[in-house]
C-alpha cells in the first residue's frame, strides 16, 4: 500500500500525518509506503516547519528526514491513496485528475475521523502552536481511522 499525504506547503500537517501514519503502520509491522508532498511549491526543499517537528517530537516520531516536495500528476499512478489534508487541497488535486480511477484516489483525510462534521485539518502556519497540537490530535485521529477502514477492507 502506498499512501500520499498532501497539503498546501508539504511543511506543516502533511509532514506529520506522514510520520505518524508511518509509525502506526511499522507499530503494526505493516510494509506501507507513506510519503507528503504540497500542492504549491513555496517550501520544495525544506524541512517540516520546526513546529510541527516539535509536536512529532514529543510524541516520539522524527520528522527530521523528510523534505518538501510539490504534488506531481505522475503521484496518481505511483501512490494508491492521495489524501487531502483539507477541502482546498482536495479541490486542487481533483482539478489535476484525468480520469475516475485518479478521482476515487483523492480522498479528504478527515473523511476518516471521528466527527463527521469535520472536514478539514486547519491551516496552522500563521497561529500559534496550540494549532500544533489541534492538527497533530486530529491527524493521530484520522490516520487511526484510515488504518483501521484499510485492515477491514482487507480482511
Ligand atoms: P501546510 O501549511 O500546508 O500545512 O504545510 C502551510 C505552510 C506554508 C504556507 C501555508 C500553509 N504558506 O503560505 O507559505
Amino acid at each position: 500500500m502506498k499512501i500520499m499525504m498532501v497539503c498546501l506547503g508539504n511543511i506543516c500537517r502533511s509532514p506529520l500525518a506522514e510520520g505518524i501514519l508511518q509509525d502506526k503502520v511499522k507499530r503494526r509491522g505493516l510494509d506501507w509506503e507513506i510519503a507528503s508532498s504540497g500542492t504549491s511549491g513555496y517550501h520544495v526543499g525544506q524541512l517540516p516547519d520546526s513546529r510541527s517537528m516539535d509536536i512529532a517530537e514529543r510524541h516520539g516520531i522524527d520528522l527530521s528526514g523528510q523534505r518538501s516536495q510539490r504534488f506531481v500528476p505522475g503521484f496518481f499512478n505511483e501512490y494508491d491513496f492521495i489524501l487531502a489534508m483539507d477541502t482546498q487541497n482536495y479541490e486542487d488535486l481533483l482539478s489535476m485528475c484525468s480520469s475516475d480511477k485518479e478521482r476515487n484516489q483523492v480522498q479528504l483525510m478527515m473523511d476518516y475521523g471521528e466527527d463527521p462534521t469535520v472536514k478539514d485539518v486547519p491551516d496552522p502556519y500563521y497561529g500559534g502552536s496550540d494549532g500544533f497540537a489541534e492538527v497533530y490530535d486530529l491527524l493521530d485521529e484520522a490516520t487511526e481511522g484510515f488504518l483501521q477502514a484499510m485492515i477491514l477492507a482487507r480482511d
